[in-house]
């Protein structure tokens, strides 16, 4: 049975000031909700929180010895150089990070990165022990034309090109993220969710192998909410979630933890 991963993507929200309240307040509830400790214990579950650069610290540290990973919503391909603004996987691994997202839909849309720049980011987490989050996922107007399937394999055998296959099972998490779902409450009906998901899963199977496909961790993100979790997780390929808005206030995502016992 493969765990199921919980994710908040803060995006540009709470800064440290909010983190620390966010943590005071959800950590204690996190530890002392027993079906959820005792999924974490017997690595049923992982919880993670994907907070701003600034608020990593706080989030950190906050977290304590809680089994919350902390991760970061982005990073450079480089170690460090002459990149103003930029910050590299070393940099997160120093201050605790252990996950990092990579293509984000509103990296990919607003910042206009690519797949080759998605490709250098994936193996440099890689390379430092970050286990990435790679996001996939198409756009409206590639859905109406009935070009989701192309958009996904071009964006995910574009990340992945080159890759080990283990390392793809066991160091890498993708997240399908219809970008017409984030943040419009649209949220893809589950079955749409999982056939895209399953998708995905035939796509790892056919370039990696069926042994690397089954163990991969496959999220949903897209509009996701306490009320909607259980059903998107009811679903075959679908192990886990990313979630935006309903991550950002600690009962709202401890309600979709909640959802997600199994
Ligand atoms: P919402 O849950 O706010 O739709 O955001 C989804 C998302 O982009 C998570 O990465």
């Amino acid at each position: 049975m493969r765990k199921r991963f919980i994710a908040g993507n803060w995006k540009m929200f709470n800064g440290p000031t909010a983190t620390s309240e966010f943590m005071v307040n959800f950590v204690p509830k996190l530890i002392s909700s027993k079906d959820i400790a005792e999924n974490i214990k017997s690595k049923k579950m992982e919880v993670a929180i994907f907070a701003p650069f600034v608020s990593l610290s706080a989030a950190v540290k906050a977290s304590g010895s809680s089994s919350l990973i902390i991760g970061a919503q982005n990073m450079h391909w480089e170690k460090s150089g002459a990149f103003t603004g930029e910050i590299s996987a070393p940099m997160l691994k120093e201050l605790g990070c252990t996950h990092v997202l990579i293509g984000h839909s509103e990296r990919r849309h607003i910042f206009h990165e690519t797949s080759e720049e998605l490709h250098k980011k994936l193996n440099a987490a890689l390379e430092e022990g970050l286990i990435p989050v790679f996001c996939v996922g198409e756009l409206l107007e590639d859905r109406e034309s009935g070009s989701t399937f192309d958009v996904i394999r071009k964006q995910l055998l574009a990340g992945l090109k080159g890759m080990d296959g283990n390392d793809v099972a066991n160091n890498i998490i993708v997240a399908y993220e219809p970008v017409w779902a984030i943040g419009t409450g649209k949220t893809a009906s589950s079955e749409d969710a999982q056939e895209v998901c399953a998708f995905i899963r035939k796509l790892l199977g056919d370039t990696f192998g069926e042994g690397i496909a089954v163990k991969t961790l496959i999220l949903y993100g897209g509009s996701v909410k306490p009320e909607n979790t259980e059903a998107i997780l009811s679903m075959a390929d679908i192990d886990g979630v990313l979630v935006g808005g309903a991550s950002l206030k600690p009962d709202s995502f401890l309600g979709i933890a909640k959802a997600a016992v199994q």
